[in-house]
């Protein structure tokens, strides 16, 4: 052999021993708890389906799957709260994206960014620029989201309309005829559960009532609180009241949503995660249930995202990045949003692994006008969500329009509108 090939063959040596010891770097082991809210029927299987691929990607990091129930995080927040401010942060948390996050514990210098992970993964192109903007503060991303869920839905028991000769409403006077038409049926018009649900229910009226730029104006203060159009979707509101099950206090996201399915009521305004929910029971996308914008609100997505974030001093680091991973993964994506009633926010999700209903969702995503969901996370700060839900709350009690009004303009004030 030539002594002149000599270092050719040292360096072809060097850069497969190098590609062998990356191959064998240390994958993360020990234990990673991963910290959300979902319970109920389809977001559960969805997460074990995430949580699957998980385990074959990273066999040996034993995960705790750490679940809190209550819909729209309403009774994990507050844990989740309590934790971070006794300094035991979970590995990784579920957070919607928006002013949920950004305004609680990035703010408060309690998450690490996670925009490296971004660039290790490629993600920066593969995802929504709008998306990745409401995920962004001081130039970093703070968390990575998982899906995209559409709040405004009204679904409906197929069986029970035919039987009535209705049609899914498209307006909100639409809505009043065939709830007008249900109860003298003898069936609850729409269902509903508790306080979370009646908020929810309350944003999906006024953007009905109002269109998407004023509902958007709301939150930005381009809308006026006090003006008449305001009252007139929180006369709307009060009116639609009227055709709910008496028990909706007691009843859990998911108990209100099974009424339809047991038929004694016809309807449910609710996010798409219940169309996770109608699979879990075995129901079938136009089968039994069919789908409408809310009333009034064609032409508009009120948009949410679940994503999860890496805290600061997360214990076991490298096991929540390889979760983060995971999440934000096609793979991790689309093992994951079929089953939950979700589209995937990872914009390389493959089409066809999506449902009728879901691929409905994803053509609307891209073709309506985008706002932001009050109820989870996106449109308002917390303290802002909190003090509407405490209005709402009143409003329950008295049913007082002019009163509710007052305390929402206050509430505005109070968030600085
Ligand atoms: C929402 C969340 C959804 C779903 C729902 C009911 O806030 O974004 O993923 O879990 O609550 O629990």
């Amino acid at each position: 052999m030539s002594i002149r090939r000599l270092p050719n063959i040292i360096a072809v040596a060097l850069m497969f021993a190098t590609i062998l010891l990356a191959g064998c770097a240390a994958k993360p082991t020990g234990d990673l708890e991963v910290f959300s809210w979902w319970t109920a029927g389809g977001e559960a299987e969805g997460l074990a389906a995430m949580l699957e691929v998980f385990a074959e990607q990273y066999p040996d990091i034993d995960v705790i799957n750490a679940t809190v129930a209550g819909g729209a995080g309403v009774d994990a927040r507050a844990v989740l709260a309590t934790r971070m401010q006794g300094g035991d942060p979970p590995g990784s948390f579920q957070v919607h994206a928006g002013h949920e996050l950004i305004d609680t514990y990035v703010v408060a210098d309690q998450m690490e960014p996670v925009t490296f992970i971004y660039e290790d993964e490629g993600w920066l192109d593969v995802y929504p620029a709008d998306l990745i903007d409401i995920l962004s503060y001081d130039g970093e991303i703070w968390s990575v989201p998982v899906n995209i869920h559409r709040a405004n839905v009204l679904w409906y028991n197929k069986a029970v309309f035919e039987a009535n000769a209705l049609t899914a409403p498209t307006t909100i006077d639409d809505f009043f005829t065939v709830a007008e038409a249900l109860e003298d049926a003898g069936i609850t018009p729409l269902s509903l559960g508790e306080s979370w649900t009646v908020v929810h229910l309350f944003e999906t009226v006024l953007l009905g009532s109002m269109g998407s730029d004023a509902y958007i104006g709301l939150w930005n203060g381009s809308t006026d609180w006090s003006s008449s159009q305001v009252t007139r979707a929180l006369e709307n509101f009060d009116r639609m009241l009227d055709y709910v099950n008496e028990d909706y206090a007691a009843l859990s996201w998911d108990q209100a949503t099974q009424l339809v399915i047991d038929g004694t009521a016809a309807m449910n305004i609710m996010g798409d995660w219940a169309e996770g929910y109608f699979k879990a029971q075995g129901w079938t996308p136009g089968v039994e249930f069919g789908w409408a914008a809310s009333p009034g609100s064609s032409g508009s997505f009120d948009a949410l995202s679940d994503s999860f974030g890496l805290p600061k001093d997360a214990p076991n680091r490298d096991a929540a990045i390889a979760w983060l991973k995971v999440c934000g993964s096609k793979e991790g994506q689309d093992a994951f949003n079929p089953i939950k009633g979700s589209i995937p926010a990872n914009t390389e999700g493959d089409r066809s692994l999506y449902d009728e209903y879901l691929q409905s969702a994803m053509d609307d995503f891209a073709s309506d006008a985008i706002v932001p969901s009050l109820m989870h996370g996106a449109a308002a700060s917390p303290s802002w969500q909190q003090d509407v839900m405490d209005a709402v709350a009143l409003f329950l009690g008295d049913r007082d329009v002019a009163a509710f009004q007052n305390a929402l303009v206050a509430a505005a004030a109070d968030a600085g509108y």
